[in-house]
């Protein structure tokens, strides 16, 4: 059987989030930083380390069956792919900013400005859409120098911390599309077999994460009161400790609402609680 082929980013944000979800996986392969191609020992799928911009249009090809990428580059490609599954990492803003010392006030100030972008796609749609004339200059990288080099008046980039606008003298000006990780796969892609099985690991990789293990003490007569608080997976494993009339509460509540209910359980009398990270959760 040829193993499957899966495209992943080779550096920048979403590499080292795709590799860990991949091995959370249980996939077992080497992340080589030089070479292009690796081989999953244990799964029949291959990894392709590509640029991210170049993703869609492998997926879309068939060059590769499946990928990660950003909703950002898949938008501004145009490709004919299928979303499979957001992945809930690389959450960011494709965002118009201007200098910090700029006087535009509100969007329609952009009518006649120059944007620079390396998204001129979905630049253009939004500037359609918004009924605003402005030029677009396309620039493949460091498009947030270019306000200071006096080649744009504002730029559309993506912002995560917002740390590369703030170097850069820049501030936020408007909103245009927000984005994450996203697993494609080529248009017609057979979802049973492995890709099916590759899926099933995904989600509960990502319901794991959303959950956490809590262990806590809690003296019978409380009992109740606690487990009405805990609606676990199935039911609450109890276990009887060694001081008489006191119980420890196994179970798995969601991130969520973590913290409320932590709160409320010890004013009901919970002890030792103790949380823990979830590694998977097969439903
Ligand atoms: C984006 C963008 C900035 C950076 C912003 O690049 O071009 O360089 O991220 O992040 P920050 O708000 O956390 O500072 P991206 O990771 O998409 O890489 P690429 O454009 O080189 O593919
Ligand atoms: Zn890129």
């Amino acid at each position: 059987m040829t193993p499957l082929k899966i495209a992943i980013q080779k550096s920048g944000r979403l590499n080292e989030k795709s590799v860990a979800l991949l091995k959370n996986c249980g996939l077992n392969f080497e992340n080589y930083k030089s070479s292009l191609i690796s081989t999953v020992s244990n799964f029949p799928l291959e990894i392709l380390f590509l640029r991210d911009d170049d993703i869609p249009e492998y997926v879309q090809d068939g060059i590769a069956d499946l990928g990660i990428v950003g909703e950002n580059v898949i938008n501004e490609t145009e490709v004919n792919v299928q979303y499979l599954q957001r992945l809930g990492f690389g959450k960011c803003t494709l965002k118009i900013a201007i200098p910090n010392e700029s006087n535009l006030q509100e969007i329609h100030d952009l009518e006649g400005k120059a944007i620079a972008t390396s998204y001129p796609v979905i630049l253009k749609k939004y500037l359609q859409q918004n009924k605003i004339d402005a030029t677009i200059r396309t620039i493949s990288g460091s498009v947030e120098i270019s306000p200071g080099l006096g080649l744009s008046d504002a730029i559309c980039d993506i912002v995560s911390t917002g740390g590369t606008l703030k170097s850069n003298g820049l501030k936020p000006f408007a909103e245009v599309l927000s984005s994450e990780a996203i697993l494609i796969g080529k248009d017609g892609v057979d979802r049973d077999g492995v890709v099916k099985e590759l899926m099933q690991r995904i989600q509960s990789v990502l319901t794991a994460k959303e959950t956490k293990y809590v262990v806590l003490n809690v003296d019978r007569s409380n009992l109740d009161t606690i487990l009405q608080l805990l609606p676990g997976v199935k039911s609450p494993t109890i276990v009887p400790l060694a001081e008489e009339n006191w119980v420890a509460v196994h179970t798995v509540i969601q991130e969520r609402d973590f913290w409320e209910k932590i709160n409320r359980l010890k004013a009901e009398g919970a002890q030792g609680i103790v949380v823990m990270p979830v590694e998977k959760i097969i439903m």
